[in-house]
């Protein structure tokens, strides 16, 4: 791979600097580009990504907000398209972090380089790869070509107790600032002040492109996959052109797929337990407790002039805020 040149590195500079600046829940700054708020790292690799990304029409796209369920959408397309290759019991994910075996492109691919070479000697086809980037925001060129997305999306009372557990405890404080509770950290998310937000306009409009074009984007969400994995699986397999065959099914494959890509199985594969990324958080800060709907059937309507486009308040929170 070859670094940007500094003439680029001091346009990107320059234009991050003209855009608008807010804090996210520790202090950092948030930087609005395109409609949506981002950290330094991501702001400029989104903006990488959109420049150069040149999509292959095999590539798979599993597309996500933060804390939606993306660890578990890497384990599960990974081992649909290389099931063939790595029988469950030699899987890599017995020994590799999923955030190793599907990059990001946030916080991987672009986050230092340009011009990565993402060609067929390092990625293999089908590529895969992950992105936490809004509809709108996305290189032309995917848009263009025959690849596939999947989308995931997840509750946005459980995304934003994951996310604020994700964020306080695992990015350091900025030196004097001080410290949001989780209401004033609520009312931001309402107002979609946070890392790759407003979480309702990110869904939409994956939501929408998936009604306009059903055969390029798979919508899926966390909680049916909680529900029902077995048939989800399918749907997803068939959908990546990878569909069990019936001798597959009637020997288990999808439930052994199942199996090793869920929470109880990953969260205790030794590298998940002990591993950190590159930048050194530690990879069990995506294992948290992975319980859905914790808000289902106590919620406590719109009061207390909260602006909640859903119509519900913080208070909803309190409760089960674990
Ligand atoms: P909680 O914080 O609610 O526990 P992401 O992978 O997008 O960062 O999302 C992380 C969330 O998904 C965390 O939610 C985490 O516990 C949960 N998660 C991680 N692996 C999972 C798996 N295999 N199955 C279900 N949920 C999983």
């Amino acid at each position: 791979s070859k670094n940007i040149s500094s003439e680029g590195d001091k346009v990107m500079e320059e234009l991050i600097q003209t855009l608008p600046q807010e804090k996210d829940w520790v202090g950092s700054t948030l930087y609005q580009y395109q409609g949506f708020w981002y950290s330094l790292v991501p702001a400029k690799a989104v903006i990488s990504f959109q420049n150069h990304f040149k999509a292959h029409d095999t590539d798979i796209f599993l597309i996500t907000a933060p804390k939606s369920g993306t660890t578990w959408l890497k384990a599960l397309i990974f081992s649909i398209v290389n099931r063939k290759q790595f029988p469950h019991t030699q899987s890599p994910l017995l020994a590799t972090s999923p955030h190793d075996l599907v990059p990001i492109i946030e916080f991987s691919i672009y986050s230092k380089n340009q011009t990565l070479d993402l060609g067929n000697g390092n990625f293999p086809s089908p590529r895969i790869f992950a992105t936490h980037t809004p509809y709108g925001t996305l290189p032309s060129s995917i848009l263009k070509s025959n690849c596939r997305i999947v989308y995931l999306c997840r509750n946005p009372l459980d995304q934003f107790i994951s996310d604020w557990h994700f964020i306080v405890n695992n990015f350091p404080r900025k030196e004097d600032f001080k410290p949001f509770s989780i209401e004033e950290g609520f009312d931001r998310f309402c107002k979609g002040i946070h890392a790759f937000g407003p979480f309702w306009e990110h869904v939409l409009g994956y939501w929408k492109m998936s009604l306009e074009h059903p055969e390029k984007v798979l919508f899926l969400k966390y909680e049916d996959l909680k529900k029902d994995i077995t048939s989800n699986l399918m749907k997803l397999a068939d959908f990546l052109g990878y569909p069990f065959s019936e001798e597959e099914i009637r020997q288990g494959v999808v439930e052994e797929i199942s199996k090793l890509c869920s929470f109880e199985t990953l969260k205790t594969v030794e590298v998940n337990m002990t591993g950190e990324r590159p930048d050194g958080l530690k990879n069990s800060a995506f294992f948290r407790n992975a319980k859905p709907g914790r808000v289902v059937g106590s919620v406590i309507p719109y009061e207390n002039g909260k602006n909640v486009k859903d119509g519900y308040n913080a208070k909803i929170f309190y409760r089960n805020a674990v």
